[in-house]
């Protein structure tokens, strides 16, 4: 693993540790009441994916950057062939805990997706890829190894961060106390800012905000072509009074 994502993955167990809300796997009961409703796919915190979304997919996914328990149990109560790539190790142990617990098997995979994926080419129907693109400074490659293991058809079903969210002190959004001020230049690039002398610690690991041009036309490079999108918002974020926050995309490989 490269420095940045080395110091990511021990943040993220860091989080894991301290049962940040994307960390917290399935209960016995979240896991239950999923096998009765409909898939609620979480991509970014509040809404869920539209359920056609879903249609006419096929059974094997990946979740990309998904470990923590949530999504693989989610998917699997829906029927999904499910393989999670995380490389956080709490964030995997998550996943064998409650697949172990509720007794159904699902492939785990240590792995950094700034790396190639460990795949073999046009192997998944589609990927789940929930906010985590923010923590890859290259997030091209992310689009390009994405289409590589996605049969023809496969669909990409992503959330990420608007921007501007970047533009602050992380601190600012979530605490009256620091000033709402435009601190930051974008993109931001908190592996630039450190070698200027911010401080990066398990707090907020390594972040990238990346611009519009590389999460929407990085897509359309790597060939995918995009059918949906919806933004989303966060509560309790002070500058969610102003704008939305999130956003998501279904992107589609031509079959
Ligand atoms: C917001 S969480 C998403 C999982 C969350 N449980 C959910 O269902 O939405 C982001 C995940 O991305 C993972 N991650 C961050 N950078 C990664 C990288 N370079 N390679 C693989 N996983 C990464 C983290 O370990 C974390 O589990």
């Amino acid at each position: 693993m490269n420095k940045v994502s080395d110091f990511n993955a021990k943040t993220w167990d860091q989080w894991s540790r301290e049962d940040f809300v994307w960390t917290l796997p399935f209960s016995a009961e979240q896991f239950a009441w999923a096998k009765e409703r409909d898939i609620e796919p979480i991509l970014t915190p509040l809404k869920k994916a539209p359920l056609w979304w879903f249609d006419g997919l096929g059974k094997r996914v990946l979740g990309l950057a998904s470990g923590g328990g949530q999504q693989g149990p989610e998917l699997t109560a829906h029927g999904y062939d499910v393989t999670i790539l995380d490389m956080s190790n709490r964030q995997l142990l998550a996943d064998k805990l409650v697949a172990q617990r509720e007794g159904y098997s699902i492939k785990l995979v240590k792995a950094d997706m700034t790396n190639l994926f460990p795949f073999a080419d046009q192997y998944f129907d589609f990927i789940v890829h929930p906010v985590s693109n923010c923590y890859v400074e290259d997030i091209e490659h992310v689009w390009r190894e994405a289409y590589r293991v996605l049969r023809p058809g496969g669909a990409l079903m992503s959330g990420w961060t608007n921007p501007i969210m970047y533009m602050v002190d992380e601190a600012a959004l979530y605490s009256e106390d620091v000033p709402l001020e435009i601190k930051f230049a974008l993109p931001y690039n908190s592996r630039l800012e450190e070698q200027k002398g911010l401080k990066i610690t398990t707090e907020g690991g390594y972040q990238f905000s990346h611009t519009l041009d590389t999460q929407i036309g990085g897509q359309l490079r790597a060939g995918f072509l995009l059918k949906d999108f919806f933004e989303d918002n966060e509560e309790n974020n002070r500058l969610g009074k102003y704008c939305s926050l999130y956003a998501a995309t279904l992107a589609v490989k031509p079959g």
